[in-house]
């Protein structure tokens, strides 16, 4: 049985300052969210796509199968927007969220994620994340460094994040949506369990110009 997903694609893009939508950006030949739709029309655990787009833009949204809907101001509004719009149409007890920014999403990452969560009762979500290979510190108002943290027991937070519909919804609904910068935070911040899988290092997220050309030499190593 597949799941719906919400790609978030809403943003504006200020980071990579490209003039109009990150989403609809070309990288090798085509938007920037299509490769995220076309990961998640080939992953089994998925069976409907809904594109959560710049409000007045979904007419520029054109992969054929997708459902779209009109973003909010912040992250989380437009992940709310995309569950209201799922209400109205039904759907199973799963909800995958993703971010169009990570084009390189792999149906197998996505069909492990929705896995790892049916396989476990007691979680409410799982997400995908990398170890952190860096050491990070922590830094004070004034800028120098007032601690350096345990390395061991970080992570760096992507998405594909799968939930459980009802746990998404509560804390939607109870939770500070503009602090929040995933959906995940929101969950934790309900008191429910969030587990992690590890996501392959290429699931790199497009922020800046200099990730764009980053994800074309991932995307076709061969141009
Ligand atoms: N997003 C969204 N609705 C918003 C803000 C963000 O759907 N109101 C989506 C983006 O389209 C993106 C994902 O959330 O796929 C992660 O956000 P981010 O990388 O910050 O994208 P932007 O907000 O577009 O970029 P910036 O912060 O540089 O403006
Ligand atoms: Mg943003």
């Amino acid at each position: 049985m597949g799941f719906p997903a919400l790609i978030v694609a809403a943003g504006s893009g200020q980071r990579l300052g490209a003039g109009g939508p990150k989403a609809l950006v070309p990288l090798c030949g085509r938007p920037l969210y299509a490769w995220s739709v076309d990961a998640f029309r080939v992953a089994r655990s998925v069976d409907r796509v809904i594109v959560v787009v710049p409000p007045g833009k979904a007419d520029e949204f054109t992969e054929p199968g997708i459902e779209t809907v009109d973003g909010g101001e912040v992250r989380s509004e437009s992940v709310a927007n995309g569950l209201r719009h799922l209400a109205s149409g039904g759907s199973g007890d799963l909800i995958v969220v993703h971010d169009a920014a990570r084009p390189l999403v792999t149906p197998d990452l996505v069909d492990a994620a929705v896995e790892a969560l049916q396989s476990a009762p007691d979680l409410d979500a799982v997400i995908a994340a990398a170890q952190v290979t860096d050491t990070i510190k922590r830094v004070g108002r004034d800028g120098t460094v007032e601690e350096t943290l345990d390395r061991s027991v970080l992570i760096s937070v992507q998405t594909p994040q799968v939930f459980r519909l009802g746990a998404l919804e509560r804390a939607i609904e109870t939770g500070d949506l503009v602090a929040a910068t995933d959906d995940a935070s929101l969950i934790e911040a309900a008191g429910g369990s969030v587990g992690v899988i590890e996501a392959p290092s290429g699931n790199i997220k497009v922020t800046v110009p200099g990730d764009l050309d980053l994800a074309a030499r991932l995307l076709e190593p061969d141009n």
